[in-house]
């Protein structure tokens, strides 16, 4: 069954009711004509202002229906997309209401606090729309147990092909193992930024040490072009990637090699690598 986001909720019915009410207030400020000039005061801006003020009230309602288990007035997900849409009008009918007329006083104060609310309330939906499909891009159809464990199969197969690499190559692997971790601080995390991973130093270099092998070790290693189309600002590479079993094998041999990562305790004691990750969230010890 294909799911409807709160955006595309019931073919974007409140969008459309959102359209037409910023529309009707569009209308209804150009037809207005105040003797003196547009402004809250004026009969439209008491009415806009009216309708501003009763939006809020209904806006702030969302947060006492959605804690309404046993409530049967439309769903939960029907009220965030109202609440999303015409709460995103809610700035045009304000903002009418206002008549452009800003200043220094505390009604610029409230309409400024105002579009702050706003603002959080897209950021809110960006969140909303972003984390639950990037968890589920970052674990598939696994389980967090489950990708431990092929993380690990991987790990093992690939430890194998990269004992037989130059010792530089086996050096960058073995940072790339022992001082990996995952987490770190509130802006790696957000960011999935962090210069300083081991791994992330891995992928960089791979291209060109891998370069410059020759005979059985350049076939053991993945090219140089593939490693390089795989780079970025990743903290180790994804887990599909040609050299992502290269890079988890590097950061899982073993309890003895691992003694310097802080990485979290996996559930099924396998030590986490940052191939789990979509994101860097690992940083240098
Ligand atoms: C002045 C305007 C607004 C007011 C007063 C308001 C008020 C609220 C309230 C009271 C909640 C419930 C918080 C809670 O108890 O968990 C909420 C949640 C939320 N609002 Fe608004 N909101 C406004 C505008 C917006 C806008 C314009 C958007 C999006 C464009 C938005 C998006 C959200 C989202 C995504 C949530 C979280 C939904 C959830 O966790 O269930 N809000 N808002």
């Amino acid at each position: 069954m294909k799911h409807y986001s709160i955006l595309e909720y019931a073919r974007f019915r409140w969008f459309k009711a959102a359209v037409v009410l910023s529309l009707l207030a569009a209308a209804a400020y150009l037809w207005h004509d105040p003797p003196l000039k547009p402004y809250g005061g004026t009969w439209l801006g008491y009415t806009l202002g009216t309708i501003g003020a009763l939006l809020i009230l209904w806006l702030l309602w969302y947060g006492v229906r959605k804690r309404r288990y046993r409530s049967t007035s439309g769903t939960v997900q029907g009220w965030l997309s109202a609440h999303v849409y015409l709460g995103t009008a809610l700035v045009v009918i304000v903002t009418l209401h206002t008549g452009f007329e800003l200043g220094a006083n505390v009604h610029t104060l409230a309409y400024i606090l105002m579009l702050l609310v706003v603002l959080s309330g897209m950021y809110g939906v960006f969140v909303y729309l972003r984390v639950p499909r990037a968890m589920t891009e970052n674990l598939g159809e696994d389980s967090l147990d489950a990708l431990i464990l092929r993380v690990g199969d991987l790990d093992r197969d690939m430890r194998a092909r990269a004992m037989g690499l130059p010792d530089d190559l086996l050096a960058l692997i073995d940072r790339s193992v022992s001082d990996t971790r995952l987490g770190g601080s509130f802006l790696r995390l957000v960011t999935g930024i962090d210069p300083g991973c081991p791994t992330a130093h891995a992928v960089r270099a791979w291209p060109g040490l891998a370069r410059k092998l020759t005979g059985a070790s350049a076939r053991l290693a993945p090219s140089a072009s593939s490693t390089a189309s795989n780079t970025g600002r990743r903290c180790g590479p994804r887990p599909s990637s040609p050299n992502a079993p290269l890079m988890a094998s590097a950061r899982a041999r073993g309890p003895s090699s691992t003694k310097n990562t802080s990485c979290s305790p996996s559930p099924t004691g396998a030590p986490m690598t940052s191939t789990m990750m979509p994101r860097s969230t690992c940083s240098s010890s």
